[in-house]
């Protein structure tokens, strides 16, 4: 439990060497050089009282509130503008202060609603604080002309902004521009008539607000106030945990009134995020307490039957009955189980253990598999270890950024807001993306290079931009020489140098123009510090673990690993993807990413766990649906994933799914997946449960249970629950004694434990006898492997063709308010941005096919049909077309085809050859769909209404 409120030292800490001592009050204070006085006099317990300034924003010196005495200076300087100086003597308190102090809040004061008792955020404002600090008893102007009755835009789902409150501090504007770098907010106006606008004056829906929740989080009075405070009124404590929505792994307060979430609050020492936020995490936690929320276990014999409620009791035999009945009959092998990367670390693990130690095979995958699987394999082979190499703050010493297959902005907000924050301070950026995203352009900053590749070219041109800087003598010998493998090396620089992975032979391959491509490369290896960050447009390819050996394979030649500022970053999507993986959610991988084969690593497993484990890896996920197609794989156990929506080729899920005698989903509703099951678990949103969560950075955080489960239990109690009743006695208290058995078993969690991470906020692996507070940059010294090694990286094109019958490429991706399948930010307010998946089409392609703005757009390809609407822009390029996939009824994966990487399975998703066209109704899947999914809910209400 933390206090409400973190104390505000009224500007940001400063970084110095030079140490300042000054004296104020009488007391003497040192603080680094640059250190304003106000933050000097907080650090030392003095609070000056201030209303424009705020410890997460610069100062602004406005409100003329904080003003101080500095002997030998004339005036009353503002604290928060004036830098402390060594032998300066300050004094916070004295009667003319006070009297200056009293005027200006009165001024302020004149012009306020003065409706406190009823006020949303009375007992939490700050001008009602300074009010009482300066001593305020009456306000001696005539009621004049005021603000007092502007009317209110509620046009944000969120938060309200009520103009008669505005004291215009900026602190809402600074915020905007500062922290979350959309520039949205202006003050409009002058002297008297000045206040707060969104763009142009308009409604703050209307204009270029991201929902982000900053401004709302700096106004320090009631002008700008969470919807569900103005409901609920203000908290009564708080708790610190995680946001369970992508791989940034924000760290939150979670303000309560007993059991109930008044609102998700930005935590100033969550070391991902320090105090900012995005729409998902800040405001679309709704979902958790939506009425679709299934609490009460069901069972069916098959999928047509209405579901029935039962107890727990019933529900975990039956579970456990049908997987014994199975094995019996079709043997070990026949069952399975999929694991969540929304879960926490705690409940993965314990999965995998059920899978291995009470089902006695290794067949357990998980959602990593269609995403970032290629990036395990990848940088195993090119590092040696399978997560991405910095902290996010590092990028703050990055002199280049590449981004590459990735928007951040829409995919992982809160890290874009601090990428944009270096770009603004001068950092150049390239971006190799098919569309112009957000990335490319946006509020003072423009890529140097936008790489526009044809979709499925990754490896040309990485292979091309390796070729320059081998050929120009770009390369960081140096390094290579001290720290990498000389003989891959060798190998790869006679291979990248060869005339077919020129930019100029590869030009017509890639679509990127061979001046820009080498103008990239020569930026990259000459920049100073170079960082790259990829995502999922690097890994969904038929060549994603190619990709990424490659995107290895040109740090290393140029240097850019094992320090602040460069390195390889894979920006994982889901909040623990980096930790299911990490947990051995692999059929081929024990915890800490150890191979099932090695005897030695078995054995430490079978001596804790009390059983003999399989040598032979078990089934990936598409062998699983093959198996069952096949009649050898017969019962599954998915916890908290949805394939249905989530897996390519949708139509071969189901079928999949639809051959299989026993499913068992456990989740929070009733996904597309649960709509093929057999048993369902209720499960427990992250309010629920105390765990951890590892995000992108290998950063581990704690889950803190705010509330009690809904149906009674968290997710890793009724793992344990299965477990027993399967006969393999599993018996926790609490997840904490689960990560002692993770860390005793893996070497790399060594030192993690529930007690080093309370007490440091968070801690990166490895953690371990070698570096037991973490480690936050990666291959400092040499690398995981020894010698970093190079790979060879020959370009294939996709077995997936444009032809004549399927000229256009598909690719596909997420936008800012909507996560994954959807599942939780559909069932918020979050549809007010995005209630539909669209078809991205550039106008070319759309005129050519006479299809207008937002008309009905059918879409082919060689797996299937499906319908949406189309947005003409010129984002994506001529011969590419875009969708997202939040949605089920959009089918996006009823298109997307069975092509995946050959090294680890991880679906095509990228690469769809497909052909669009007008249509007037929906496509025959469509409406299956539709048909299907209304069956399903009423058979599931059936039950419901008869219990
Ligand atoms: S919510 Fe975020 S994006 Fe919108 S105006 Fe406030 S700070 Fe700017
Ligand atoms: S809306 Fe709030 S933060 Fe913005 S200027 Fe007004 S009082 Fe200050
Ligand atoms: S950036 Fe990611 S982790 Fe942070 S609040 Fe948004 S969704 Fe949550
Ligand atoms: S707090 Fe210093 S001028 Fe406003």
């Amino acid at each position: 439990m933390n206090a409400i409120d973190d104390k505000d030292f009224g500007t940001p800490a400063r970084e110095s060497a030079t140490l300042v001592t000054l004296e104020i009050d009488g007391v003497a204070v040192t603080v680094p050089a640059g250190t304003s006085v106000m933050r000097a006099s907080a650090e030392a317990g003095i609070n000056v009282p201030k209303l424009c300034a705020t410890d997460s924003l610069e100062a602004f010196g406005s409100c003329r509130v904080c003003l101080v005495e500095i002997e030998g200076r004339k005036g009353y300087p503002a604290s928060c503008t004036t830098p402390v100086e060594p032998g300066m003597k300050v004094r916070t308190q004295t009667p003319k202060l006070a009297d200056i102090r009293r005027g200006m809040v009165e001024l302020y004061i004149s012009d306020h609603p003065l409706d406190c008792l009823t006020c949303p955020t009375n007992g939490n404002c700050e001008l009602q604080d300074v009010a009482g600090l300066v001593g305020l008893r009456e306000v001696r102007y005539k009621k004049g002309e005021n603000h007092l009755e502007l009317k209110k835009d509620e046009s944000n789902p969120y938060f309200t902004y009520d103009p008669s409150k505005c004291i215009v501090c900026n602190r809402c504007v600074r915020a905007c521009e500062e922290t979350q770098g959309t520039f949205a907010l202006t003050i409009d106006g002058r002297g008297f008539d000045s206040r707060v606008a969104a763009g142009q004056n308009e409604a703050f829906m209307e204009s270029e607000c991201v929902s982000c929740g900053a401004c709302v989080q700096a106004c320090p009075t009631a002008t700008l106030t969470e919807k569900s405070v103005i409901r609920i009124g203000v908290a009564e404590h708080s708790v610190v945990t995680t946001c369970a929505y992508c791989g940034v792994g924000c760290g939150f307060k979670a303000e309560m009134k007993g059991s109930e979430v008044v609102r998700m609050v930005p935590w100033k020492d969550g070391s991902a995020n320090h105090g900012h936020s995005c729409v998902k995490g800040r405001f679309a936690w709704g979902y958790a307490t939506h009425k679709d929320r299934i609490t009460k276990p069901m069972i069916r014999k098959q999928i047509s039957d209405p579901w029935q409620e039962v107890s727990w009791d019933e529900a975990i035999a039956y579970a456990a009955g049908e997987f014994r009945r199975i094995q019996q009959k079709f043997g070990r092998d026949s069952i399975g189980g999929i694991t969540s990367s929304r879960c926490t670390n705690e409940e993965t693990y314990l999965v995998q253990k059920l899978v291995r130690a009470a089902f006695g095979n290794n067949n357990v995958d998980t959602c990593a598999r269609v995403c970032h699987s290629p990036t395990g394999y990848g940088l195993k082979q090119t590092l040696g270890e399978s997560a991405g190499t910095q902290t996010f703050d590092s990028v703050m010493q990055a002199d280049v950024i590449m981004i590459i297959g990735a928007n951040p902005a829409a995919a992982h907000p809160v890290f874009a807001s601090q990428m944009k924050r270096r770009l603004r301070q001068g950092a150049k950026l390239i971006v190799v993306d098919p569309r112009t995203t957000e990335m490319v352009q946006g509020a003072h900053y423009r890529a140097d290079y936008h790489l526009k590749l044809k979709p499925g070219t990754n490896v040309a041109v990485i292979d091309a931009l390796a070729h320059v800087i081998v050929t120009e003598g770009l390369l960081k010998e140096d390094f290579i020489a001290e720290r990498c493998d000389l003989k891959s090396f060798g190998d790869w620089k006679a291979f990248v140098s060869r005339p077919e992975n020129s930019p100029e032979a590869m030009a017509d391959v890639t679509g990127v123009p061979a001046d820009v491509l080498r103008g990239a490369a020569r930026l990259y290896a000459s920049g100073g510090n170079a960082a790259i960050y990829y995502g999922l447009g690097v890994t969904e390819h038929a060549q994603g673990s190619t990709m990424v050996m490659g995107i290895a394979n040109l740090a290393m030649a140029t240097g850019n690993v094992g320090r602040l500022g460069v390195g390889v970053n894979p920006l994982r999507g889901q909040n623990n993807v980096q930790g299911s993986c990490d947990m051995g959610s692999f059929p081929h991988e024990l915890p800490g990413y150890r191979h099932v084969s090695d005897s030695t690593v078995r054995a430490e497993f079978e001596a804790h766990w009390g059983v003999s484990l399989n040598a032979e890896p078990g089934l990936r996920i598409p062998n699983m649906f093959e198996a069952s197609l096949d009649g050898s794989f017969r019962g599954l156990y998915v916890q908290g994933e949805d394939i249905v929506q989530s897996d390519p080729n949708t139509q071969h899920v189901a079928d999949a799914l639809m051959a299989m005698e026993c499913l068992v989903v456990q989740d929070i509703f009733l996904n597309e997946t649960a709509k093929y099951a057999h048993v369902f678990l209720p499960g427990s949103s992250f309010l629920e449960k105390d765990g951890t969560f590892t995000n992108a950075e290998r950063r581990i955080s704690r889950v803190r249970k705010v509330m009690p489960p809904k149906a009674g239990y968290a997710d890793w109690e009724v793992t344990q629950l299965l477990a027993n009743a399967l006969g393999y006695p599993m018996n926790y208290g609490h997840p904490s004694e689960i990560m002692a058995e993770i860390a005793a078993l893996t070497p790399t969690f060594r030192g993690v434990s529930y007690e080093k991470i309370d007490r440091q906020g968070s801690v990166q692996w490895p953690c371990n006898e070698q570096a037991p507070d973490g480690t936050p940059i990666m291959h400092v010294e040499q690398f995981v492997r020894g010698k970093g090694r190079f790979m060879i990286t020959k370009y294939v094109a996709t077995d997936e063709k444009v032809t004549q019958r399927f000229p256009l490429i598909l690719t596909t991706g997420r936008i800012l308010s909507q996560y994954n399948v959807g599942a939780q930010t559909r069932r918020t307010e979050n549809v007010h941005w995005h209630g539909e998946d669209r078809l991205e089409i550039h106008p070319h392609d759309a005129e050519e096919r006479g299809i207008r703005e937002g008309d009905w757009a059918g879409i082919e390809s060689r797996s299937g049909q499906t319908v949406l609407r189309a947005t003409i822009t010129e984002n994506v390029q001529p011969g590419v077309v875009y969708t997202t996939f939040h949605f089920p009824e959009s089918g996006a994966n009823v298109i997307t085809t069975d092509n995946s990487d050959w090294a680890t399975n991880c679906p095509e998703y990228k690469v769809t050859a497909v052909q669009v066209m007008p249509v007037t109704q929906p496509s025959e899947w469509q409406k299956n769909y539709q048909r299907f999914n209304r069956q399903q809910l009423e058979l599931a209400r059936t039950e419901e209404s008869g219990a």
